[in-house]
């Protein structure tokens, strides 16, 4: 389905706002695949927006899910106190540092009963039972890795496809196991490296994904082995998109770095640089969804009041070349910039 789009293009799933039903009807409709983001939607919320994109499109799409991650034993009593002071400078209350699983059974429950054509997964392996299930449903189900080893686990759970995520990705790591001892959470593997790593394993379709934002990133992946590129950032600042005020100013101004952090959710996940970034960093737990729960309240306040030092930005690291046109045209740049950079290549071949 993902590799007989007529661009090899995927608009990847961005949880929090970004990921409309106008965003991906756009781009399915301008000719490549696109996902609505599950996670930390209510099944109501995610139900609403199934039918919703059906409204406005009769192409396929997809949805993703963060699988729950596993309960953590980290300090997040001691995070709570360093951050504190933050809540209060925004006049808000921190969150409850809770786990929860994101009402991860009953929004599968939902895309077994809705049969969406993709389901995705990130952050870990769904259970055999529910591959089964959205299988039977007559779902593709893709798995995002970003680990050679979690490529392997992935493809002996039964994916239909992998979403391979390079280190240079916009918003969360995909690693199955946040292990403290990385800032990454894992080894972090550059896109390049990880698909041939990935390709020597498995003959499973590969979603290439992290850093691209060019057509002739797209060929890139595609010479590399890929069916298809899965861009985020690169529509982050559609006019369809859902993406706040501040985070569209902080990417069009592009004068900031982007790091890997877990200060905000409790998972490393690559955003631009500010204050919150800068003060927390250092002390962040490994321990999402707890973390995530716990700055809630303070990332909403600093979205409210349009300042950019205390929300989530999430950005892959060529964010400065997002455009603010809208999703059909993003789509049609990159096609053109595709051919021209298949045309490129077929002009130097090896005589
Ligand atoms: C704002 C934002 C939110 C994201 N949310 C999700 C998500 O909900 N699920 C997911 O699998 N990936 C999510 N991602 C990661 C993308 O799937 C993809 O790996 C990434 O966007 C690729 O890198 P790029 O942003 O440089 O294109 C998100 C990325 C961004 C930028």
């Amino acid at each position: 389905m993902i590799d007989q789009t007529r661009v090899p293009v995927v608009v990847a799933p961005m949880a929090g706002g970004p990921s409309t039903p106008e965003l991906v009807a756009a781009a399915v409709g301008a000719g490549a695949f696109a996902f609505l983001a599950g996670a930390v939607a209510t099944p109501a919320a995610l139900r609403a927006q199934i039918d919703r994109t059906r409204e406005l499109t009769g192409e396929p799409f997809g949805v993703n899910l963060f699988t729950p991650s596993a309960e953590s034993a980290a300090d997040v009593e001691a995070y709570r106190e360093r951050v504190l002071a933050d809540a209060e400078r925004y006049g808000v209350p921190l969150g409850d540092p809770v786990w929860d699983d994101d009402d991860y059974q009953a929004k599968v429950d939902l895309l077994v009963a809705a049969a969406v054509p993709v389901v995705s997964f990130t952050f870990g392996l769904p259970r055999p039972s529910d591959v089964e299930r959205l299988k039977a449903a007559g779902s593709l189900v893709v798995i995002t890795v970003s680990t050679p080893a979690d490529a392997r686990a992935a493809a002996a759970a039964g994916a239909d496809a992998l979403c391979v995520q390079g280190s240079a990705a916009g918003g969360h790591r995909g690693v199955f196991l946040d292990d403290p001892a990385y800032p990454s959470g894992a080894p972090a593997y550059d896109l390049l490296p990880l698909l041939r790593l990935v390709s020597a394993q498995t003959g499973l379709p590969l979603i290439a994904a992290g850093g691209l934002t060019h057509g002739a990133d797209v060929a890139a992946v595609v010479a590399a082995g890929a069916v298809a590129a899965q861009l985020g950032t690169a529509f982050l600042r559609c006019p369809e998109a859902g993406t706040s005020a501040a985070h569209r100013t902080a990417l069009a101004e592009a004068d900031r770095e982007t790091t890997v952090t877990r200060a905000f959710s409790g998972r490393p996940a690559r955003g631009l640089v500010n204050q919150f970034i800068t003060d927390h960093d250092a002390n962040a737990p490994a321990a999402y969804p707890n973390v995530n729960n716990l700055t809630k309240p303070l990332r909403a306040a600093s979205a409210a009041a349009a300042d950019p030092e205390a929300m989530s930005l999430w950005a892959g690291q060529a964010y400065p070349l997002a455009s603010d046109r809208s999703a059909a045209e993003v789509v049609a740049t990159l096609a053109e910039q595709y051919t021209e950079a298949v045309q490129r290549l077929t002009g130097r071949l090896i005589r």
